[in-house]
């Protein structure tokens, strides 16, 4: 579904990205870690087209979308949430996820139709959501907010879905929730890319990991086998593995 070729990106002559190469099978549900500053974010930000690349290429479903725009990345069926949720806060909860569907189907006009209305309520249904469909986004918790960015991002119907750390702030029962609605997209047919830190979190959702450690990948495997080496640890604890 997707390619990293080689990819390299350096901010003010820091390279924070080196030579990363790996590809997201289709269907997968893939997780890419690594410790704080790994370039985990820029490597969302350079699939997704906020940045672009300094070397190398990104192929998405065999095209080259290397120097596509953002929001034609949008239509090339890959969607994003950020570590930082950015919804619009005085926009509704309802308001909010039409955006997302706008961003696919028509990105320079903004109409808000019976059926868009519906179809935005539903799937706010559908993720146990419906209750804050009409209330301002700023004054919602804030793992009620990662969820509806979550939403959002669904509502541009991506094949490639990227989550940047979305379990980080949310409680025992949100992540639970949020583990749901994300395995019920992948049984939809949506291809999983997401950051978390959350190791568990890791395990039950992905069935592949891709390690980054200061800008370059260390590993890839199953989570089982990411587990297991050695490297992985050191990078993580910053000693040397037994
Ligand atoms: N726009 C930018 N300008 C300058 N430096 C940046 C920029 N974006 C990221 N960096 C630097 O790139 C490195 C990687 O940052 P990045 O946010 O990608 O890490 P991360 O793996 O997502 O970390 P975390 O787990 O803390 O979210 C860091 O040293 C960071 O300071
Ligand atoms: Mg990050």
């Amino acid at each position: 579904m997707l390619e990293l070729d080689n990819v390299s990106k350096s901010f003010g002559g820091l390279k924070v990205i080196d030579s990363v190469s790996f590809r997201v099978r289709r269907g997968s549900r893939t997780a890419l870690i690594g410790p704080n500053g790994a370039g985990k974010t820029t490597v969302f930000n350079l699939i997704s087209g906020v940045y672009p690349l300094d070397q190398g290429t990104i192929r998405m479903e065999g095209g080259d979308i290397t120097a596509l725009p953002a929001r034609l990345r949008v239509r090339r069926g890959i969607a994003r949430t950020f570590q930082n949720v950015r919804l619009m806060p005085h926009l509704s909860t309802v308001e909010n996820v039409m955006l997302g569907e706008h961003w696919r189907a028509s990105p320079f006009s903004l109409t808000r139709s019976r059926r868009a209305v519906q179809a935005a309520e539903a799937a706010l249904a559908a993720a146990g959501l419906g209750t804050y469909s009409g209330q301002v986004v700023s004054t919602m918790p804030y793992g009620i907010q990662k969820r509806i960015e979550v939403v959002r991002a669904l509502a541009a119907q991506p094949r490639l879905l990227m989550l940047d750390e979305p379990a980080a702030g949310l409680n025992t029962a949100e992540t639970a929730e949020l583990r749901a609605l994300l395995e019920r997209a992948s049984a939809q047919g949506i291809t999983l890319l997401v950051v978390e830190h959350d190791m568990n979190f890791v395990r039950q959702l992905c069935d592949h990991v891709v390690v980054l450690n200061f800008g370059r990948k260390i590993f890839e495997g199953t989570p089982v086998e990411v587990h297991a080496d050695p490297g992985v640890r050191e990078a993580y604890l910053g000693v040397q593995a037994a």
